[in-house]
């Protein structure tokens, strides 16, 4: 089951003038930004150990590559688990679950021996990624009440972008000693915090009333809404969860042709979201600094930290206020022209320094792809970032919402492994040149994509987007320029 769908059939608001924030609801909350930090941390901060990691095994490319790349395997197998497992165990669990695999994955990678026991590291910390990218939202949607549930869910996206930043900053403090070890290892403190916080908290009152245990959930909601009428938002809870039993769909109804439209829009996004470059530049950054002429790491760990890490926590922070403002559509098509434009200068900078950088240049390529870079993570940032996943979260019609998310979830971890296992070979096969001309090109292929053929969910309900797959001319109505063809 989705984050959407507990928004759709949650417990309503209820009306009470000035509800209070609990401290428990302060609690769930830390356990959502920690997630988000572990998720965001293992994810950056590969970028400054490769270096390390290279020196002290003499590891190849394409083993480099998988040390990479396999927490997005992790990830991908977590997420396609996670779902069932908080459906049987329950959120609080499956949380807690993860906490564990983020602890003994930054526990056996930092004591690696040699290169393969951190590659195991890397798939547990992956699974851990993976499962709590499911678990720690859904927590979040079934905890919060609905005046706070949207903003909840955005913490979380904003979380990782934390994430990676700090990691960013941690790599740069030590670079000087190229300690990898202490770079990975240290998650297994946040890690054990979340294992803490977690803890002593309730799993959600809606998780309780689908195992039928009433009394728990009247305590879970209790916790959380200290105002709320606690009998008649179970009531309401109740029949909510009975409606949704009897629309229970097997995995071949999520494939079934009614639904392929929003299978096929959901995917695609996913896809195209990893396959414009985004993960080649956060694993990879340092490297693509050094290659654009930013000589010490101290210089490339720097450029990293700030053009990448901080321009993409601040340009989410703008996503995230302005989403509902603008619609999805024109955010997704202006991101992916700044994607574009960006990335086809970047690949002309690395062409030009191939040939040399001619003595009447007053700027030099190094800084032009610096600032290319930047642009590139505030258009993803603002666009394709947040809002790929808004929009994967909507579109699923309630039968077939759950599952649809998790095979996008999945689809979006499999291309991420594909750019992030291939992206050094692709560099050393076609140059630096023609991978990022070749993201610049899916970018081309996401603005036409989502002109043609996704519809503006901006101000629609779940209801009448699920209502309109069925409605050729609502459909037309809400992609604007739609015409005859399906995706
Ligand atoms: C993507 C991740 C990416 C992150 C960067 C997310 O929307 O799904 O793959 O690492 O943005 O901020």
């Amino acid at each position: 089951m989705s984050t959407t769908e507990a928004r759709a059939t949650g417990p309503a608001p209820g009306g009470r003038p000035h509800p209070r924030t609990s401290t428990y609801l302060w609690l769930v909350g830390l356990v959502v930004m920690l997630s988000g930090l572990l998720f965001g941390y293992d994810q950056g901060v590969i970028s400054g150990a490769l270096n390390g990691i290279e020196k002290d095994f003499s590891v190849g490319t394409f083993l480099l590559e998988v040390i990479t790349s396999w927490v997005t395997l992790g990830a991908m197998v977590g997420a396609l688990a996670a779902g069932a497992v908080a459906d049987r165990v329950g959120r609080r669990r499956t949380i807690l679950l993860a906490a564990l695999l983020f602890v003994a994955g930054s526990l056996i990678e930092a004591l690696a021996p040699d290169a393969y026991v951190l590659v195991v590291g890397r798939v547990v910390i992956g699974l851990g990624v993976g499962v709590a990218s499911v678990a720690a939202p859904l927590y979040a949607a079934e905890m919060a009440p609905a005046r706070l549930r949207g903003r909840m869910v955005s913490l979380y996206q904003l979380a990782i972008t934390l994430g990676i930043f700090v990691a960013y900053f941690v790599d740069y403090l030590l670079t000087h000693s190229d300690n990898w070890r202490v770079m990975l290892g240290i998650s297994a403190i946040p890690g054990l915090l979340l294992l803490f916080v977690m803890f002593p908290l309730k799993d959600s009152p809606r998780w309780y009333m689908k195992m039928r245990r009433r009394p728990d959930a009247e305590v879970a909601l209790a916790k959380v809404e200290p105002d709320a009428d606690v009998a008649d938002e179970l009531d309401r809870m109740r029949d909510a969860l009975d409606h949704e039993a009897a629309q229970n769909t097997s995995w071949g109804e999520v494939f079934a042709a009614r639904w392929r439209r929003p299978l096929v829009i959901g995917v695609t996004l996913a896809v195209l979201q990893q396959l414009t470059g985004i993960n080649a530049i956060i694993y990879y950054a340092d490297k693509i600094f050094a290659a654009a002429g930013f000589l010490s790491p101290a210089s490339q760990s720097l450029a990293t930290l700030w053009a990448i890490g901080a321009v993409n926590v601040v340009a989410t922070l703008v996503a995230v206020a302005w989403v509902d403002h603008f619609g999805r559509k024109p955010l997704l098509m202006t991101g992916s022209v700044g994607m574009f434009i960006s990335l086809v200068v970047v690949g002309a900078m690395f062409l030009k320094m191939k040939h040399g950088v001619s003595a009447t240049d007053t700027v030099g390529p190094g800084m032009v792809t610096l600032v290319a870079l930047v642009v590139f993570i505030a258009s993803f940032a603002f666009s394709l970032g947040p809002v790929v996943w808004t929009i994967i979260n909507e579109i699923y019609p309630a039968q077939v919402r759950g599952k649809g998310v998790a095979v996008a979830t999945a689809a979006n971890w499999f291309a991420a492994w594909l750019v992030s296992q291939f992206f050094l070979s692709l560099v050393s096969l076609i140059s630096e040149t023609g991978v990022f001309w070749l993201f610049a090109f899916f970018c081309l292929v996401t603005y036409w994509f989502v002109h043609r053929f996704v519809p503006e969910t901006k101000g629609r309900s779940l209801e009448q987007l699920q209502a309109m797959w069925g409605d050729e001319d609502a459909l037309a109505a809400a992609v604007g320029s739609y015409r005859s063809s399906t995706p």
